[in-house]
């Protein structure tokens, strides 16, 4: 049993201790609950300071009352280095301190939602973290606010990849950039070597063999006329055939039309050859005559209807398709609208599939942006959104 004694002499006018009285007090239950009170502090404490994250009480004026042993870590500094300093002490630079104070101070007037704060802070080692604080209100019990709870965590590292990441995008966005232009370039090229090589050649051979007939015929050879007459048709028509066949290839790998007349009449001569090879009722529809992007943003606009086409053709099922070209203020609006089976947007990211990819890039590197509106069996609109430079 804990007891609590106190005593008291009750004296006479010469001052002789003449009663005395002696009070004790039971204080068993008092000590236990100090011990448990104790107990519970320390349990509290080893709890606080083996978790991973930082933990801060702040006053609400952004001084640091209390840290558990992962701040300190986190900030690189011993507690009785920061304890009683103010949260924003160790910002990375006076604006971003000034940035802290602010809000701690917009936090205390206009008593926001808690939620995430990110900012940049300096270890005592002079490295540079990025650090997320999670953090909420502290009031007693008669609800006045004592200040804020944090919980700090180092998002150094994650901060470090997401960057990474989008440089890495960035450049993959660039090389798709440039792997694009090489290919039209490369498309061109290849497109005027056939025509000087094999075209000419083929136009030359068709000559030649023109004169002979002619010749022949001059001559009145009739005993081998009639034998080499027929070769001389069926070279003609050989022959006429192949330069079909080259002007085809040439066109396919770069229309001249695109190059001539530019590209709202080389849009509609793509939509008028497809109704032309294929089943499917194509129309074009255009509020301007001409228009140019440039060389580089008229070549992205063709394939992109090229490749929406293509696209309507083998997947679409689709038995009308419209292709628009607006422009309006600022815009190029690109229109291709089928009335087809759809598909779900899971599809856009096939494997083997970089037909929409490789539209999307063109359009970024526009500076455009692209929509596809598609559900199974309601037909594909993909809409694109070109900026024009003036
Ligand atoms: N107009 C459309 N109608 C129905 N489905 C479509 C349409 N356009 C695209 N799709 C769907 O989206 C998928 C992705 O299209 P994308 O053009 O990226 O690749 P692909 O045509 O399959 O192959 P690639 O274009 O690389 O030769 C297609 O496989 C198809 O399932
Ligand atoms: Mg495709």
């Amino acid at each position: 049993m804990d007891v609590l004694m106190s005593a008291l002499g009750i004296r006479n006018s010469d001052g002789e201790i003449v009663k005395s009285l002696a009070v004790v007090i039971d204080i068993t239950a008092r000590k236990r609950t100090e011990e448990a009170l104790q107990q519970s502090k320390r349990r509290y404490l080893n709890l606080i300071n083996t978790l991973p994250y930082g933990i801060a009480e702040i006053d609400p004026y952004g001084k640091i009352l209390f840290l558990n042993d992962a701040f300190c870590k986190i900030v690189g500094y011993e507690k009785e280095e920061i304890i009683k300093t103010n949260i924003w002490d160790h910002s990375l630079s006076a604006e971003e301190a000034t940035r802290v104070k602010d809000y701690i101070d917009f936090v205390r007037k206009e008593r926001p939602e808690p939620g995430p704060f990110i900012s940049q802070n300096v270890k005592k080692d002079g490295s540079i973290i990025d650090v997320n604080v999670d953090w909420n209100y502290w009031f007693d019990q008669n609800g006045i606010l004592n200040g804020y709870i944090g919980i700090l965590t180092d998002i150094t590292k994650q901060k470090k990849d997401e960057k990474d990441l989008i440089n890495k995008a960035d450049q993959l966005h660039l090389l798709a950039a440039h792997l694009q232009k090489i290919r039209e370039e490369e498309r061109k090229n290849m497109a005027r070597e056939i025509h000087d090589e094999f075209g000419q050649v083929l136009s030359a051979l068709k000559m030649n063999l023109g004169n002979i007939e002619h010749e022949l015929n001059k001559e009145n050879r009739e005993d081998i006329m009639e034998l080499v007459l027929n070769e001389i048709d069926d070279s003609k028509s050989i022959t006429g055939h192949a330069i079909k066949t080259v002007k085809r290839l040439m066109t396919e790998l770069r229309p001249e039309i695109l190059d001539v007349s530019g590209l709202i009449p080389a849009a509609q001569w793509l939509v008028e050859n497809f109704t032309g090879r294929y089943a499917i009722d194509a129309k074009f529809d255009c509020n301007v005559e001409s228009f140019s992007l440039g060389r580089e943003g008229n070549t992205a606009v063709f394939r992109l209807v090229q490749e929406a086409l293509n696209n309507v053709i083998k997947h679409a099922r689709a038995s009308k398709v419209m292709v628009k070209i607006n422009k309006e203020e600022n815009y190029l609006h690109l229109e291709v609208a089928d009335n087809g089976k759809g598909f779900d947007k899971s599809e856009m990211n096939k494997i083997n599939s970089f037909g929409l990819i490789g539209m999307q890039e063109r359009v970024l590197v526009l500076n455009g942006e692209m929509e596809i509106e598609s559900e199974n069996k309601m037909g594909t609109r993909l809409k694109v959104r070109i900026p024009i430079d003036n």
